[in-house]
């Protein structure tokens, strides 16, 4: 049978291989703590909860692609108290099945593919949905390095002419998995205005923007132009929602046109129990200051223990990730391995590209007391 060549190229996705690594330590009796995959652990709110059970109907419809207006207009909400950006909840936001789907559904909307823009950009390390997404829509890909040296930004001066105008859509993710980095808010201005210039869609997943621990990152709602901006948020990591599926993209009005033009055919809207939930979840911003605070608390367990071996924390001002440099002599896949025969799942900086060569990062997600127990073995293997 014939496939598409873009499987072949994309080959097992990394958390794959490490589920696969798990289940044969857990068959031989390894107490496992999971620092691997950014999946929350914590539960979600009662309020949310409630409100899904609720919202459960006797007869059951399709639901519709454009969302319901009411959390349309609870997101519109959200996003001026959040980042004081006014969006219009009918012609500038359409909810989605958490955020992944249209993150990697986007380059299908997008792309003309004889229309002589067939570059996507996206950055590394990273999430590689960008990529895969844009791949299965046959467009070209090309990844910027993120240098701690630069702040983990990609270096936009470097960027040729030639470059710009070939590019249909430029991915960016800020606060940034895997290296935690925070972007300014000039920095989404001048790729906001680069956009326009040369007329690429600026997509800026924003899936990490309220897990923050000093001050609340920007985003790139708030640059002056919007015409050319997208951005991807959802539930998932800020109410502990991943199981729902719900999310939203807001911004451009040409966009999310063609997104309630393009989405029905797909059949990715969430249920409308999840969008009623989600109202909820979106209206509520006191369960949100809990979840930053259990990061906040297993971060300052770690972080001593790591600081105890001179392991060098790389940006992490956000997220629920921890960036850490390898100590030196052991490659970042080494470390992983060793860690993991003593039960501890970590990510070597590798899985997000070649630029992550040298670091490891921790997901928050395991429990306080895993944390502790993880804290003494670090002491002990570092
Ligand atoms: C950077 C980034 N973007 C988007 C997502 C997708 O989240 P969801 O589909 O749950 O909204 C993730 C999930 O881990 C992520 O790490």
């Amino acid at each position: 049978m014939q496939l598409s060549p873009v499987l072949a190229t994309t080959g097992t996705y990394p958390f794959v291989r490490l589920e696969e690594a798990k289940r044969r330590l857990a068959a031989a009796g390894v107490e496992l703590i999971d620092f691997g995959k950014g999946d929350p652990r914590e539960e979600t709110d009662p309020l949310i909860r409630r409100a899904l059970v609720e919202s459960i109907e006797p007869l059951s419809s399709y639901p519709l692609a454009e969302g319901l207006p009411e959390l349309r207009e609870a997101i519109a909400g959200w996003c001026a108290r959040r980042f004081g950006v006014e969006v219009d909840s009918e012609t500038e936001v359409i909810p989605t099945y958490g955020s992944k789907e249209a993150i990697f559904h986007l380059a299908q909307v997008v792309l003309d593919r004889g229309g002589g823009k067939p570059l996507v950009l996206s950055t590394e390390p990273g999430y590689p949905v960008y990529d895969r997404g844009a791949l299965f829509a046959g467009a070209e890909v090309e990844q910027l390095p993120l240098l701690e040296e630069n702040g983990f930004l990609p270096a936009l001066d470097a960027i040729d002419e030639e470059t710009w105008e070939r590019t249909a859509i430029f991915w960016i993710n800020y606060p940034n998995n895997p290296t935690g980095a925070v972007a300014p808010l000039e920095f989404f201005d001048r790729l906001a205005t680069l956009a326009a210039e040369h007329d690429f869609l600026l997509a800026a997943d924003e899936a990490y923007t309220e897990l923050w621990f000093d001050e609340p990152p920007h985003s790139a709602l708030e640059v002056s132009d919007r015409s050319r901006v997208a951005v991807f948020q959802t539930l998932s990591k800020r109410s502990s929602m991943t199981g729902y599926r719900s999310g939203f993209v807001a911004g451009s009005q040409e966009l999310i046109a063609a997104l309630r033009q393009y989405r029905p055919t797909v059949g990715t809207a969430p249920q409308e129990f999840v969008q009623r939930a989600s109202v909820v979840a979106w209206n509520d911003e006191e369960h949100v200051e809990r979840t930053r605070e259990i990061y906040r608390r297993k971060r300052e367990v770690l972080l001593p223990a790591l600081a105890s071996k001179g392991i060098r924390v790389a940006g992490s001002a956000a997220t629920m990730y921890l960036w850490l440099e390898v100590p030196a002599g052991e490659d970042s896949e080494e470390l992983a391995t060793r860690l993991l025969e003593h039960g501890l799942i970590v990510s070597p900086g590798t899985f997000f590209g070649p630029s992550g060569d040298g670091y490891w990062r921790l997901a928050l997600v395991p429990t306080e007391g895993e944390c502790e127990r993880a804290a003494e073995i670090l002491e002990r293997l570092l």
